[in-house]
């Protein structure tokens, strides 16, 4: 299978004219993609996949945790059967920062000859991508793309690209719908940008 053309090029999203909520706004700075927008992306992106996958066997892998509210407005679209597991992969944070990854849960599916899409929630520098895509080939699927809510081109270190982009963001941090920091504002509806007090003076995430 060829990646998809049918899908529009995701927009570059530079601030949304939505208001931050009030009971968001000492947090956050900045709303980028509000719940509407992200609703109607993600329906267009579920209609495009179901297309390309048209008459296989989809087999869904999305990495935890920030895929979660992403994974789960995607896939109720499917109106066909699939299978669906998830994997856990962090990056080392203490000793080193070679980008080294550690996988938290494995795979449980057997992915031989099967059509796989991976899910996730963010594409930044692509080591995650790259390495979970290898790490997956080795099982020798029919076909393996990759799904992404956000891009962030501008971080990337590597040549990993996802064939399925929501939405192309500036190289800043991003919270909400499924991204957190420090395991908060993953319930966010929207995506935004966090006030710098949030993280403290030098430590940027
Ligand atoms: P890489 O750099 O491997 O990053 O492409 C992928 C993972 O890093 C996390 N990440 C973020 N998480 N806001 C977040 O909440 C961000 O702006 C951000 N950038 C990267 C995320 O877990 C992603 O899967």
């Amino acid at each position: 299978m060829n990646p998809s053309s049918r899908l529009s090029p995701p927009v570059l999203v530079s601030r949304s004219r939505a208001r931050v909520p009030a009971a968001y706004s000492d947090d956050i700075e900045q709303l980028l993609i509000s719940a509407p927008r992200i609703r109607s992306r993600v329906t267009e992106m579920a209609r495009v996949i179901a297309e390309d996958y048209h008459g296989k066997r989809l087999v869904v892998v999305a990495l935890l945790n920030g895929t979660i509210l992403f994974l789960a407005y995607l896939i109720r679209h499917f109106e066909f059967p699939l299978s669906m597991d998830l994997i856990g992969v962090s990056s080392y944070r203490g000793g080193t920062s070679s980008g080294e990854l550690e996988y938290t849960k494995r795979l449980k599916l057997d992915l031989r000859d099967q059509h796989v899409l991976v899910v996730d929630d963010i594409l930044d520098t692509g080591k995650t991508l790259c390495a979970v895509k290898a790490e997956l080939a080795r099982q020798h699927p029919a076909s393996l793309r990759t799904c992404v809510l956000l891009d962030k081109p501008d971080g990337r270190k590597t040549d990993c690209e996802a064939d399925y982009v929501g939405f192309i963001v500036p190289h800043l941090f991003v919270v909400g719908y499924g991204l957190d920091y420090d395991e908060r504002y993953r319930n966010l509806p929207f995506v935004g940008v966090l006030r710098p007090h949030v993280y403290g003076p030098g430590s940027a995430p």
